[in-house]
């Protein structure tokens, strides 16, 4: 399948990018570049083409000759999200509505599109199903939801959305982030041997890798049209709905002399996630990873690399730390365009 990577240049998207490219995909990519300069190692994983481009600019013409939109270019986290919603709902709605409508004028035949398990928010102890009440708490998991609603719409007998609600994401990349729980503890285990948290730890969250978030969109690209038409599938594995203050066991084992303490404060963002429906509806589809395989792939990487304190703090590879950057020294403007 003719392939459109959006966010190919992202923490996901480069190993996404190696990941259908192995499954004998033919992709293009396509991001703007915010974070190019966070890369963490070098790999010789085959990479798509790239073209840098904003998503709100992509033209019908761009889109002619894809099967399918692979979208991942967003505003891709609650902090980025709230430094000005206005513009997370131009990026992350607007745009990626646009997006899906010049892709269907196109003649693109498929729209996967990366929502988020965080619509679900403070949810009750029940693991939330795809069908069950949301309770989106940012404009980052509103604009999730609005895109699976309009987007959604869009569906017609030669255009498929469908929607990958993700868990957390963790796992080794080039460009690497540590904005994500696990991959934050991991480096702060790596680095200096404690892991010192200011909440009790006790909020439930789902995780997943992002080889498993490769693999659900391969299985997404190439099912058969009825299994993905309009459908929204959570993505993770149930064994994978971890206790934060877990996820710091994990690490801390696994660190020789590493102490762990935990805080007092409590975190607003509790929920579980029942992931059977895409185990269903896409049987191929499974997880081949956990916490601790994810932790020592990134532990294992970290020793390769010389990892140390300097890269941890790097903007490159905190999302909100690079927008703040490129905003302050006026390298994109307000609307987050390229100022050059
Ligand atoms: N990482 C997670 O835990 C997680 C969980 C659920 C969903 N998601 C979603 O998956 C997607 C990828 O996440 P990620 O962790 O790789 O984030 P990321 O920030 O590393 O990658 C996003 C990429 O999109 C690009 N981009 C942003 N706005 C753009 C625009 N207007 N035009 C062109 N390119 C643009 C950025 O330059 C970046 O390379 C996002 O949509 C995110 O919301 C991520």
């Amino acid at each position: 399948m003719r392939v459109l990577l959006t966010g190919a240049d992202g923490y996901i998207g480069v190993r996404m990018g190696h990941y259908l490219l192995a499954r004998n995909h033919e992709v293009v990519g396509l991001d703007s570049g915010f974070h190019r300069s966070g890369w963490l190692y070098n790999s010789d994983d085959r990479r798509p083409a790239m073209i840098t481009k904003d998503t709100r600019q992509v033209t019908e013409e761009d889109l002619a000759g894809f099967d399918a939109v692979v979208h991942l270019a967003e505003v891709s986290n609650d902090p980025v999200g709230e430094v000005d919603p206005g513009v997370t709902y131009k990026i992350n709605h607007q745009g990626t509505v646009y997006l899906a409508n010049q892709a269907k004028r196109a003649g693109v035949r498929r729209f996967v599109h990366m929502s988020s398990c965080s619509v679900y928010g403070a949810s009750s102890d029940r693991a939330s199903k795809e069908g069950d009440a949301t309770a989106p708490l940012t404009s980052y998991a509103k604009c999730k939801l609005l895109v699976e609603q309009d987007v959604g719409a869009l569906a017609s007998d030669d255009f498929s959305p469908t929607f990958l609600r993700n868990a957390t994401a963790y796992g080794a990349s080039p460009r690497q982030r540590f904005d994500l729980v696990v991959n934050d503890l991991a480096a702060s285990a790596y680095i200096f041997r404690e892991i010192r948290m200011t909440s009790d730890g006790k909020p439930w969250r789902p995780f997943v890798h992002i080889l498993d978030i490769s693999h659900a969109v391969a299985c997404v690209l190439e099912a058969p049209q009825d299994a993905i038409h309009g459908e929204i599938f959570n993505v993770g594995s149930e064994e994978q709905n971890y206790q934060v203050r877990q996820i710091a066991e994990i690490l801390s084992e696994l660190v020789p002399g590493c102490s762990l303490v935990f805080g007092d404060s409590a975190d607003a963002r509790n929920y579980r996630v029942d992931f059977s429906k895409i185990h269903e509806r896409l049987p191929g589809f499974r997880c081949a990873w956990n916490v601790a395989r994810g932790a020592r792939e990134m532990l294992d990487m970290f020793a390769r690399v010389g990892f140390a304190e300097d890269l941890y703090r790097w903007s490159g590879h905190t999302r909100l730390k690079q927008i703040r950057y490129l905003l302050d020294s006026g390298q994109i403007d307000e609307n987050f365009f390229w100022c050059w």
